[in-house]
């Protein structure tokens, strides 16, 4: 956290104007609510947004072996409450809401408002009994110790991951602003339990393209089939499996974050976006774990100039001083297994703490294919917002035109896309 200056209400001030100028944004809403809402502040005038990757990101997020029948029942569609008109973004906030299709088989166990006897004897006894049995892993007692809550439900409802939805929609918006200099974000699976891929520091963004035909997100077609066994294997044991995610950001110019305050650092920003997810434990940058059981000489990218500077590696996976470096950005994530087990683990209850089985609840075995499309929709903020910060610009246009002149002014080559 920063600390505030002696002049508490100027930076105040300063804060609530900042927000404005950069790009932020709000979730809100629980997990069979009527729907997640999402308030992105910042974005240009001009940008067109693209309805078809919009809904196919929001439909990728849904996907991917392991999931729980809950994604049967949602098809997620985000409808635009504000903040566009005729497809483009007009300046003002974009509000909009992912529905909760699952909502409705809920009723009054998910009124915002009180509701009597009545209207909760019509609703499943499984859907209104109190939940006393918080599952290790997850947000449940820690919930409800700290906000007074009387139920575990009052906590999961908005700890749970379907919050990701809306932010995935901020994520395709995001994208938007990034081609319109050409960046572009990638996802995929490199981990599952014990199932990993050979790392290949050559990816390009035309290599993501085959994901659309993998059940796991694994662009090794072998791998991802032992991925699905893995998956199968940890269901058929009632358990549940993590693994590894990774993002490329291919085509951001050197410059994007800054080294000159802790806040700016592109790294921190990034690292702090991906732990932001539900269940995400670790943030490697580059070769970050590796890099530090090496020396210097073996560790650093060299440089060489060629109509531009350009490195010969990218250990470093495009970050250096807080800032791109005009390689492409490469984040890993670890995620742990889901908590929520078929075969409960032990806990006590909240009444009488007496030993007890844990929350059994519809979920998934792993949602590491849904992780890596939250991943790279949260890594696609960080980047946008680092790219406003740099070109400004109330309209696209005018963010387009300060990007090109910062490229014609820099002695940069860069790498194939
Ligand atoms: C896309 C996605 C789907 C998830 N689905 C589940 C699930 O079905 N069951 C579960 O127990 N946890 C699931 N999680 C993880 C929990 O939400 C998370 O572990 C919990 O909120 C506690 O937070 P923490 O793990 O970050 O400490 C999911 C996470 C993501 C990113």
């Amino acid at each position: 956290m920063r600390a505030r200056s002696q002049a508490e209400p100027k930076a105040a001030c300063r804060d609530t104007l900042w927000e404005q100028m950069t790009l932020s944004f709000v979730t809100s809403g629980q997990s069979h609510g009527p729907g997640i809402v999402a308030i992105l502040s910042g974005l240009p005038a001009g940008i067109h947004v693209d309805r078809d990757r919009l809904q196919r990101d929001l439909a990728r997020r849904q996907a991917g072996y392991g999931r729980s029948p809950r994604q049967s029942i949602e098809t997620d569609e985000a409808t635009i409450l504000g903040g566009m008109r005729h497809g483009r973004t007009i300046g003002g906030p974009v509000s909009l809401i992912v529905e909760n299709r699952d909502h409705a088989n809920w009723g009054a166990a998910q009124s915002a408002w009180a509701v009597t006897e009545e209207e909760l004897a019509e609703v499943a006894a499984r859907r209104t009994r109190t939940v006393v049995v918080p599952r290790p892993g997850h947000a449940d007692l820690s919930g409800v110790m700290k906000y007074e809550l009387p139920d575990v439900r009052d906590v999961l409802e908005r700890a749970s991951a379907r919050e990701t939805s809306a932010r995935v929609a901020v994520g395709a918006m995001c994208k938007d602003l990034l081609d319109a200099i050409g960046i572009s974000v990638h996802g995929h699976v490199v981990r599952v339990g014990s199932v990993a891929t050979a790392p290949n520091a050559a990816l390009t963004a035309k290599d993501f393209d085959v994901l659309s035909d993998r059940q796991v997100g694994c662009i090794d077609a072998d791998t991802d089939a032992k991925m699905v066994a893995e998956i199968e294997q940890a269901k058929k044991d009632q358990d549940t499996l993590g693994g590894i995610i990774e993002v490329r950001a291919f085509g951001c110019p050197p410059g994007l974050g800054s080294y000159a305050s802790e806040e700016l650092r592109l790294d921190a920003r990034i690292a702090g976006a991906a732990l932001s997810i539900q269940a995400m434990k670790a943030v490697e940058i580059g070769e970050g774990w590796e890099n530090a059981t090496l020396r210097g000489s073996k560790v650093h990218d060299e440089l060489h100039y060629d109509n531009g500077y350009r490195r010969e590696t990218n250990r470093a996976g495009g970050l250096e001083g807080g800032m791109t470096n005009g390689e492409p950005v490469i984040v890993r994530i670890a995620m742990k297994p889901l908590p929520t087990l078929m075969k409960p683990l032990k806990t006590a209850t909240l009444d009488t703490h007496e030993p007890a089985e844990a929350l059994v609840e519809r979920s998934d075995t792993t949602a590491i294919w849904a992780a890596a499309v939250v991943a790279e929709a949260v890594i696609a903020f960080e980047l946008a917002r680092a790219a406003k910060e740099k070109f400004g610009g109330d309209a696209i246009g005018d963010l387009v035109a300060a990007h090109q002149h910062y490229l014609s002014r820099i002695p940069w080559s860069p790498a194939a896309p």
